[in-house]
């Protein structure tokens, strides 16, 4: 490359670099501080922090009950290590080798593919307010637990009197996504990060104390049963459109996320490796949550299967009254709910310095005015979450409340388009190879090549094409699914 182009480059990665300052410092300090683990264990830490959050403990459990189960999980675990896999690797091998976040990457290999920046950008800007509100709900269960309102939280009509009301959700959910601004504004993540690496841990073993409880509840082996015993007539489009939206959205994928991440990542790094990493421990917490949850739904519900179809409440009506069960009960559902707020602010944080990023990136405004502006509008989109649930219950978008069609229109669509071009712009404009080059920097081998190959330019990209068709003409009552 002659001086001139490397010129360039270093231009636009400053200019890059101001927006993403603070994701640099955390991924960044992680690295050096790990350097004596080759900086890998840093990257997958930071990757993992991100991608460990509430689509593994509140969002995984609710669809695996919905969408019949084994069958669901059988579905996600081989869509995960098939087009979970590919894309990831995709994503972090586009990053590193631009050098470049989401929005300037794709620009920087073809001038044409510009607005897959801005369409991938979107996600984050719709998925950050929705994700407060679940944060919200989180904090109140805390409190709730803290203050010794246990059996009040473990109620039938606890959390659906909560969320239909007007104050208090919107109070949780303002506490949420202020906390995240306000750590977002002041830096402080890699403290933040520090807390949840500790807490990780612990929230891995406290998951699966409960997890083992839970399978021991009276009548929760029928829910054991259900969870592992793939039923095929439960099989159906939407079951498989589900599980890759949830598998987007869990490992933080078509979003640009893990392409700004990969630009930080050390060129010795094993792409791969770290991929499979990040995805076992991403796969492996949703497992566990869906164990904690799905059997004791089949507990309380004495064998009434309604219950499982409850959406969005599942994890926080069934998990209170397994706490309520067990002696101290109280001191451990307070724990956990802590726990799980810190795995979800990580990953509102790596949301919200994404969309901080992408302004500051296009406008070049000052990083506490962008935060602020950034926050102003998280507020009002997430207000319309939280009152979708109370006293704008009647206002539906395609028959769905603001929260679900949030979740729709991010998961079910956009990012559905997203990962579809990025197989076709990897497959076909920049070829695979380029990518194979990436990852193999180093005399590294690619040990799936070919597997990464296939996915990208054939079965991943006709796969999404034909679920995401059959998806929006369902949404639209054209087809039933
Ligand atoms: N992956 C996160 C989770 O499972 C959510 C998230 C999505 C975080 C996108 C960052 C970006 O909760």
């Amino acid at each position: 490359m002659p001086l001139f182009n490397y010129s360039i480059v270093f231009l636009q990665k400053i200019c890059d670099n101001r927006g993403r300052k603070n994701l640099a410092n955390q991924v960044f300090s992680l690295e050096q501080k790990r350097s004596g683990f080759s900086g890998k264990l840093g990257f997958v830490l930071a990757a993992a922090g991100s991608a460990v959050g509430l689509g593994n403990i509140w969002r995984f459990p609710y669809l695996a009950a919905k969408y019949g189960g084994g069958i669901f999980l059988l579905v996600y675990i081989l869509l995960a290590i098939t087009f979970g896999f590919a894309l990831m690797v995709a994503e972090i091998a586009l990053g590193r080798k631009a050098q470049l976040s989401a929005v300037s990457a794709f620009a920087k290999f073809n001038r044409k593919f510009s607005f897959m920046g801005y369409l991938a950008s979107i996600v984050p800007i719709i998925i950050l307010p929705y994700y407060s509100v679940i944060g919200g709900w989180v904090i109140k269960y805390f409190v709730a637990f803290c203050c010794g309102n246990m059996s009040a939280a473990a109620q039938d009509g606890y959390f659906n009197s909560f969320i239909s009301s007007t104050g208090e959700p919107v109070l949780y959910f303002a506490i949420f996504l202020g906390l995240t601004a306000l750590i977002v504004l002041l830096g402080v993540e890699k403290g933040i990060e520090k807390v949840s690496k500790f807490m990780m841990p612990v929230l891995v073993i406290l998951s699966l104390g409960v997890a083992v409880y839970s399978v021991c509840l009276p009548g929760a082996m029928d829910g054991v049963v259900y969870y592992f015993t793939p039923d095929f007539s439960h099989f159906s489009v939407t079951t498989v459109l589900a599980a890759m939206g949830q598998l987007f959205y869990s490992m933080s994928l078509a979003m640009g996320i893990m392409i700004t991440y990969g630009s930080y990542m050390k060129k010795e790094v094993n792409i791969e490796s770290s991929t499979r990493q990040i995805s076992l421990f991403d796969t492996g917490i949703a497992f566990l949550a869906g164990l904690m949850i799905i059997p004791a739904v089949f507990s309380f519900s004495g064998g009434d299967q309604s219950a499982l179809g409850q959406g969005p409440g599942l994890m926080f009506v069934t998990l209170p009254k397994v706490f309520e069960t067990f002696p101290g009960g109280a001191v451990v559902g307070a724990l956990f709910f802590l726990l799980v707020l810190f795995a979800a602010l990580t990953s509102s944080i790596s949301l919200m310095e994404t969309v901080v990023s992408i302004f500051i990136d296009k406008f070049g405004w000052k990083r506490n005015v962008t935060c602020l502006i950034v926050l102003g509008g998280s507020v009002v989109l997430g207000l319309l979450s939280t009152l979708g649930y109370g006293i704008w219950a009647d206002v539906k978008i395609l028959g769905m409340q603001f929260l679900d069609f949030f979740d729709f229109i991010s998961n079910s669509v956009i990012m559905p388009v997203v990962a579809l071009i990025t197989c076709i712009f990897v497959g076909y404009v920049i070829k695979p190879q380029a990518l194979i080059d990436e990852v193999e920097t180093g005399n590294v081998r690619f040990k799936s090549k070919k597997l990464f190959v296939i996915m990208i330019k054939y079965i991943a990209p006709i796969f999404i094409l034909l679920i995401l068709i059959s998806s929006v003409l369902s949404a639209f009552g054209i087809i039933k699914i």
